[in-house]
């Protein structure tokens, strides 16, 4: 029996909520296929700030390090948005994330049969299904470049900077090649190289390794073209690879057009190591406490985190084909209720998923 060392950090508003759901049926898999899941919860974001005093507690990311993954249910709360910069619950996210060099963001967005009534988009465009995986690179450019603020001649200004290196275009771009092999085997290249020199490098990198996967058709799109297209012909997409910022936005649009924020899981990545399991949705503190979060997205996050991390395709299957079955019920939480459906809260979901995994 193969032993796995899970660090969970339930973080704020719904991500305990949400986090419990995922938990109980990581422990049906173990019983049904034989691990064993040792799960060590350790805090960050706003809970962490108020009880320790920072935000990523160092005893929280000795634990991450030390451990086979981390499951995440969602950290912030706006109480703190008066605290300064590296004082915020998010920076948690910013840090584990560069310290733990988790270079690949992996946000697979895909329309659920049973969702295109709520699908927002025109019934003949849903109709073509939307399966798209967006590789997006998570520890450089704007999000991590030099920033600062000074007085100009034109009067006080702030800067953020764009920049990446070669080395982190080409490992972000074989991620997204090694993934269209086991998929359709597409990539769209999104960037903004009409405008942006950095773009101009990071495609000239893309298109560099792309001579090494001649079965993988490659095609590039500029960012704001690839909005439109997101809304007006998804089922062009296979794999999406984009830099963070652009990649930040793009995940922002497939979760609404695949029906709810609700539903999206992602992945923290880089070549091996521990990986961070996360719901791409925030800490939604008007619904926390109150059990009608969806547990979906932090279920499906559970998924990947056995397919990445731990190599279990077959029980993550499990558990995705689980959440289809209780999908094509009428079973829903509120953020994806439809006419016929009667709705449930997290715990009944999280309960109704749990039984339909076998
Ligand atoms: C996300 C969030 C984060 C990001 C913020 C909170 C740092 O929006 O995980 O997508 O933009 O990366
Ligand atoms: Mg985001």
């Amino acid at each position: 029996m193969t032993e796995y060392k899970i660090a969970t950090i339930p973080g704020d508003g719904i991500g305990p909520e949400v986090l419990a759901e995922a938990i109980k049926i990581l422990e049906k898999v173990s019983k049904l296929y034989r691990h064993k899941f040792t799960f060590i919860e350790v805090q960050a974001g706003s809970v962490a700030i108020d009880e320790i005093g920072e935000p990523l507690p160092k005893e929280t990311l000795k634990v991450c390090k030390d451990s086979d993954s981390i499951l995440l249910g969602a950290v912030g709360d706006c109480k703190q948005d008066a605290l300064s910069d590296h004082m915020k619950p998010k920076r948690a996210l910013l840090e584990l994330r560069r310290a733990l060099g988790l270079y690949a963001n992996l946000c697979p967005a895909i329309l659920h049969e049973p969702l295109k009534e709520i699908c927002p988009l025109r019934p003949d465009i849903a109709a073509l299904g939307i399966n798209i995986m967006i590789v997006r690179e998570l520890t450089g450019g704007i999000y991590f470049g030099d920033y600062g603020r000074k007085d100009t001649e034109l009067g006080f200004a702030a800067w953020d900077t764009e920049l990446y290196t070669t080395e982190e275009v080409r490992r972000i771009a074989i991620t997204a090649f090694d993934i269209a092999r086991s998929r359709k085997s597409r990539v769209t290249n999104v960037d903004k190289a009409n405008i942006l020199e950095s773009s101009r490098l990071w495609r000239e990198v893309i298109l560099e390794v792309a001579n090494d996967y001649p079965d993988v058709k490659l095609d590039h799109m500029y960012v704001d073209n690839a909005c439109m297209q997101l809304i007006k012909n998804p089922s062009h997409f296979d794999v999406i690879v984009t830099t963070n910022m652009f990649g930040d936005i793009l995940s922002g649009i497939v979760s609404q057009i695949t029906g709810s924020i609700g539903m999206l899981p992602s992945a923290g990545i880089n070549n091996g190591g521990v990986g961070i399991y996360e719901p791409i949705h925030g800490s939604a503190p008007d619904i926390a406490g109150q059990n009608k979060a969806n547990p979906i997205a932090a279920i499906l996050s559970a998924a990947m985190m056995l397919r990445y991390s731990f190599g279990l395709s077959q029980e993550a299957s499990a558990i995705e084909k689980a959440v289809a079955e209780v999908l094509s019920s009428d079973a829903r939480t509120e953020d994806i209720l439809s006419e016929k459906a009667y709705v449930v809260g997290t715990k009944e979901m999280g309960r109704l998923i749990w039984e339909a995994v076998e």
